[in-house]
């Protein structure tokens, strides 16, 4: 109960689309508001750059100015995510992170597809799971017992995934419920974390599906970190054939331990 304590709870009816620049979240920091005019070109400078920088290979960890005025950014696509829809994932989140939070020195961005961050300290390689937002179907599950222990076995194997090198924080898979119904499941760190840090980053996410999560049909847990999902729908790329309707409903749960 701890946790739910700081959770505020309020109805969201989900209807962005992949094309759209609407985020699934934001976070500006408001106790980090910019003071000076060159930590704020700074950010502008650092944005350009990390949009430049994850072209290539979807993610980049970087930094831009001097002294009191550096200003530390990463940015990083889900690794089943590649070429355009990265670079334009990238591109919405460095516009919409300036309009949202344009006085903010730590500001953060999330979409289904990428993630970005900036700050004027450097968070590089630290776990944070401060601020985190859930999105979780209204919908529950028939069997939530055959469901939770193949959630259970599934988040494991795509867990031990994500922290081999070469995969880039990134674990995937899905398992059969019944003939008829398949689990999806993707984990996602972020780059900079150690295969440790990353370990402990999705523990304390994957935590919240048998507590806020409980039982529904999909779930997802947004965090500066790391990123996990589950769906009763394909939702990662090489998208299977077998795609059933999504549902559109979800309730949103944001909270932030300080
Ligand atoms: C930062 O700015 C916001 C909005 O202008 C204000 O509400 C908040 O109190 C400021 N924070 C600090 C630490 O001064
Ligand atoms: C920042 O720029 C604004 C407008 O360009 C100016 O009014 C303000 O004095 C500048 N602030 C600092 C701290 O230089
Ligand atoms: C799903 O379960 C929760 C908790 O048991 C309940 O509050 C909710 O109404 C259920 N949702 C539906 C659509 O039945
Ligand atoms: C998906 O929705 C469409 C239109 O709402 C419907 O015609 C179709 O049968 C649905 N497919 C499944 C697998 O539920």
């Amino acid at each position: 109960m701890g946790l739910l304590s700081h959770v505020l709870l309020f109805l969201f009816l989900f209807t962005t689309s992949a094309e759209s620049a609407d985020p699934s979240g934001e976070f500006c920091n408001t106790d980090t508001n910019i003071s000076s005019n060159q930590t704020s070109a700074n950010i502008d400078r650092l944005l350009s750059l990390l949009v430049s920088g994850t072209v290539l290979n979807g993610y980049i960890a970087t930094s831009y100015g001097k002294a009191k005025d550096q200003v530390y950014g990463l940015a990083q696509c889900r690794a089943d995510v590649t070429g355009k829809d990265c670079s334009n994932c990238i591109e919405d989140a460095a516009r919409e992170i300036r309009k949202r939070c344009p006085n903010q020195a730590d500001a953060r961005i999330w979409y289904d597809f990428c993630f970005l961050r900036h700050d004027i300290k450097d968070f590089f390689g630290e776990v944070d799971t401060g601020f985190g937002i859930i999105f979780y179907n209204v919908e529950n599950v028939t069997d939530p017992d055959t469901f939770n222990k193949e959630l259970s076995t599934l988040t494991d194997r795509i867990t031990s995934q994500a922290v081999v090198a070469g995969n880039k924080g990134n674990g995937r898979d899905k398992t059969k419920l019944t003939p008829f119904l398949t689990l999806y499941a993707l984990v996602q760190c972020t780059r900079d974390l150690s295969p440790l840090f990353c370990s402990q980053c999705l523990a304390i996410a994957i935590g919240n599906f048998p507590t806020i999560c409980n039982n529904r049909k999909g779930c997802r847990v947004l965090y500066s970190s790391c990123y996990v999902r589950y769906e009763l729908y394909p939702f990662y790329f090489p998208l299977d054939s077998d795609t059933t309707n999504a549902s559109k409903d979800y309730h949103v749960s944001v909270f932030y331990k300080p």
